[in-house]
């Protein structure tokens, strides 16, 4: 294979991963608030998944297939703590053996805290809404770094906070399908508070049990803006300020690295329209677009994002997601190599970029898309068989030969 656009030398503990989110793959997850959301829009339902929380370990060989060294995974709140206060011990025994399955493979454990599924328990006090959120999301993320932490130095608090406010209070796409911006600047206040919280709690308790170093962020979902005319600069640097930073900003002195998520290019002009600030680009008909989801491609993007980031930040930063969906699986290795092409630039820079997640292990649930679109780098088959796709055959090639 040419691989000559991603031949480069990489720092020696760069982290090559895949990430996943417990309710997108695991099934049976009946205690989210997804679950009851879905049959509620008539959406898709999850139910089964990818049955990973059965068939974990075979996941585990599709990692080690993919040659990767690091799996970004999540904790299902809504499993781990069904009720309030109740703890189930067999799940938390769970998430053990697959901590433990991943670094007896030498898998560098990635853990997602929250990653969009909130217990039913809690919407229906709700959720981040309620400012009570803070205690309760403090108390289980301090249950599960007690339990967990003595083999996990990576956390992840929280995942695309402000996708998470957006969604399920602006857009109403997603749960619990508001649409008002006071409510919205109250969750996104409340998802501020609940990651500096837990960073504090995560970093006591690594004291309290001698545990050295933890690494602690979220993973913030960032896009690429581009003003299409010179009159609208102003407007997409506040476009950018809303989507990227305003959440960074409040809560940069509690972040380890920045963890990064990209997939937006987004090219807009000045319109006088709160749902134009908000919701709307103009799509570029000259880029390559995902199918399903219908997403420009923008490798430079990602270099964009890293670089503005880190001007802002100046600490270390890893993608923990970047992908296709791509149903043919023809698209997928290219979409790769272009986008490592601008891993590359940023090192060669000087940016500290040290980890590079692809979106994801396997085809899963993809929220309100239910199954179609297609971002795997293998696929569950009738049986339940995890079968490695051709791209991630070339993706363990690329990670072996850079
Ligand atoms: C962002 C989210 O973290 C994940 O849940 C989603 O499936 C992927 N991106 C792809 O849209």
């Amino acid at each position: 294979m040419d691989n000559t656009n991603t031949n480069f030398s990489l720092p020696v503990d760069f982290k090559w991963g895949v990430s996943t989110s417990s309710y997108q793959i695991e099934g049976g997850n009946f205690n989210s608030d997804w679950y009851s959301w879905e049959k509620y829009k008539g959406y898709i339902e999850a139910g089964d998944a990818c049955r990973s929380y059965e068939k974990y370990k075979e996941d585990i060989e599709i990692l080690k297939r993919l040659k990767v060294n690091s799996y970004r995974f999540s904790i299902e709140w809504s499993r781990i703590e069904p009720e309030e206060g109740k703890w189930d011990l067999e799940v938390l025994n769970h998430y053990k053996d697959l901590i433990k399955s991943l670094k007896d493979n030498n898998i560098e454990p990635f853990v997602t805290l929250f990653h969009e599924s909130l217990p039913i328990w809690v919407s229906k006090i709700g959720g981040f809404e309620n400012k009570k959120i803070i205690k309760i999301f403090q108390r289980y993320t301090d249950f599960v770094v007690e339990n967990l932490g003595s083999e996990v130095t990576f956390w992840i608090t929280i995942n695309e906070p402000f996708i998470y406010a957006l969604m399920g209070y602006l857009s109403g796409e997603y749960p619990p399908g508001k649409r008002s911006i006071i409510k919205y600047l109250k969750v996104e206040h409340n998802l501020q508070i609940a990651h500096i919280r837990a960073y504090i709690g995560i970093k006591d308790i690594y004291k309290k049990f001698n545990w050295g170093r933890s690494r602690v962020s979220v993973a913030k979902n960032n896009v690429d803006y581009l003003p299409l005319d010179w009159i609208s600069k102003f407007y997409i640097m506040l476009k950018r300020y809303f989507t990227n930073y305003s959440y960074l900003d409040k809560t940069r002195k509690y972040m380890d690295f920045i963890g990064l998520n990209y997939y937006f290019h987004e090219e807009d002009k000045f319109k006088l329209s709160i749902h134009n600030f908000l919701f709307k680009s103009i799509p570029n008909d000259k880029l390559e677009k995902q199918d399903v989801l219908g997403w420009d491609i923008y490798p430079q993007g990602i270099y964009n994002i890293m670089k503005q980031t880190y001007k802002r930040y100046n600490k270390d930063i890893f993608i923990l997601e970047n992908g296709i969906s791509d149903t043919s699986d023809l698209n997928r290795i290219k979409y790769i190599e272009d986008h490592l092409v601008y891993i590359k630039k940023a090192i060669e820079e000087g940016i500290p970029v040290k980890g590079y997640f692809y979106w994801s292990l396997i085809d899963n649930y993809e929220w309100k898309y239910g199954f179609d679109a297609k971002f795997g780098f293998s696929y569950m088959d009738n049986n339940g068989n995890r079968i490695m796709k051709e791209s991630g055959k070339k993706f363990a090639d690329i990670v072996q030969s850079i």
